[in-house]
């Protein structure tokens, strides 16, 4: 990874990369801020593009593309079946990964459509560090039960561990014990758990994970959606894999693995997705499904434009110089955010900055979704799109009480190569301004709520009038400011 160092000291991220292609943005005036966040009914997924300045809400699929995977793009093969461009996948896969057999899907959630398909039956216990919603939802609808096992420091919102996202062993033993090795298809890991503030496991701890898991006769899943992130801050915070290289540290990881699957939507900068299998016999099991589901087994529901990108980016996610940018945008926006006062999650993990809305707004209880109600004020703040992690993002009991989340975030996700420090540094201006009047900022209350996948659909408004009061205050502090 580069060194580099400034004479005034400053200690800044240096962007080890330059722009050739740029999108303009528009920035709209508070007053038509306030009209959009109502016309999306305070839900930041109903916000049309036009309205946004920062669009923080994912890095999923909108990560920027280098000139070599553009260039790809140009070259690829779109027989139906056979195709060239698919060849160069797999065999790039198998380089990285080090395994044989390997099944395209359109993006993540359809890979772990096909895991739950193939290998979930009801009554199975599935133990992992931590959910991801989408691998919850296919495991649960085939009838199964996720468990999550991380480490007890891995829910506090602050914490100086490395590897918030590890797995707590002693609980892994005793479930096994439990509920009986023949009711556990598999273990899944996630790296750079995404809920908990894209925070990593160690490589030390991946490997006693997957040891107990075979010594028990169990398979072990990697979700590698999120690895880059996890591999940077495994050659940074690991001591002992400092002076190895990114794919040294990739096959390591590998190797213990049964199956990696990931959305390439997020592992390899580009879209789509896919399953790398270790055995013959395993791919043979899940393998029907793929035409079934996603298209032949040789896109599997991709434009081969993609698959040419997504092997280019996984090359590209070999290099420290390049998946070092993300983790130390997010590291700036968070110390700075910290050093004013403002609560986020520490350590600083991959994918983006967590607001903690708990200790933000803690006037808020959470049946007036304190996330949400934090995502709609710095939308207004500062045109800035983030994703609400929550008891909005929860689903109601069966008898219709609240399912209170554990922790109440918002997600600012830093896109990798999209944002340039000084856009960081306006997001951590308009956040640090919001939080000087965080005592202005209410809660929030259904108007129309959907049954299901309430935080995509659903419509909210704000209780009692604080957000035009926060626009007032506003154009006292900042005059005719955009
Ligand atoms: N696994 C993880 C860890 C994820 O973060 C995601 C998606 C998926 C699987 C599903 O992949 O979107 O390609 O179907 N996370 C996105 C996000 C949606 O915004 O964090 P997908």
């Amino acid at each position: 990874m580069a060194d580099i160092s400034f004479f005034s000291g400053e200690r800044i991220p240096l962007e080890l990369h330059k722009v050739r292609i740029v999108q303009k943005l528009d920035l709209v005036p508070i007053e038509r801020r306030l009209e959009a966040i109502s016309e999306a009914g305070n839900n930041t997924f109903l916000l049309q593009n036009k309205d946004i300045f920062l669009d923080m809400l994912t890095d999923s699929g909108v990560n920027a593309m280098s000139d070599k995977q553009l260039a790809a793009m140009m070259i690829c093969d779109d027989s139906y079946a056979g195709s060239a461009t698919f060849t160069r996948l797999t065999e790039k896969l198998t380089e990285i990964f080090g395994m044989d057999y390997f099944l395209p899907a359109h993006q993540g959630r359809a890979c772990e459509n096909i895991l739950a398909m193939s290998l979930v039956k009801t009554g199975n216990v599935i133990p992992m560090n931590y959910h991801s919603t989408t691998t919850k939802a296919h495991i649960t609808r085939m009838g199964g039960r996720v468990e999550e096992l991380l480490i007890d420091e891995g829910i506090k919102t602050t914490s100086v561990h490395p590897f918030k996202g590890n797995f707590d062993l002693a609980k892994l033993k005793a479930l096994i014990e439990r509920v009986g090795a023949e009711n556990i298809p598999f273990i899944r890991l996630e790296s750079g758990t995404n809920l908990i503030g894209g925070q990593p496991f160690s490589l030390e701890n991946a490997k006693a994970v997957c040891a107990m898991a075979h010594e028990h006769g169990l398979l072990t899943v990697l979700d590698a959606s999120l690895l880059q992130d996890n591999l940077y801050f495994i050659k940074t915070r690991e001591s002992a894999c400092k002076d190895m290289s990114v794919r040294q540290i990739t096959r390591e990881l590998a190797d213990q693995m049964d199956i990696i699957y990931f959305s390439a939507r997020k592992l390899g900068f580009a879209r789509g997705g896919g399953i790398c299998i270790r055995s013959k016999k395993l791919c043979d099991s899940m393998r029907e499904l793929v035409p079934m589901f996603e298209g032949f087994l040789t896109y599997g529901g991709m434009s081969v434009r993609e698959i040419e990108a997504m092997t280019v980016g996984l090359e590209e996610t070999m290099d420290m110089d390049i998946i070092s940018q993300g983790p130390q945008f997010i590291q700036y926006m968070c110390e700075q955010l910290i050093k004013n006062g403002v609560p986020v999650v520490t350590p600083p993990g991959g994918l983006g900055c967590h607001l903690n809305a708990s200790e933000f707004i803690p006037q808020v209880p959470q049946n007036q979704y304190p996330a949400g109600a934090l995502a709609a004020a710095v939308y207004l703040a500062g045109g800035i799109r983030g994703m609400e992690r929550g008891t909005l993002s929860e689903q109601r009991e069966e008898d219709g009480t609240e399912h209170m989340s554990s922790v109440e975030l918002l997600r600012l996700a830093l896109p990798r190569r999209v944002f340039t420090l000084s856009q960081v540094k306006y997001a951590i201006d308009r956040i640090t301004w919001l939080y000087q009047y965080r005592n202005m900022i209410g809660g929030l209350k259904f108007v129309e709520e959907p049954s299901s996948l309430r935080f995509f659909f659903g419509r909210l408004e704000p209780i009692g009038d604080w957000q035009t009061e926060l626009v007032h205050q506003f154009r006292k502090d900042f005059g005719t400011s955009l």
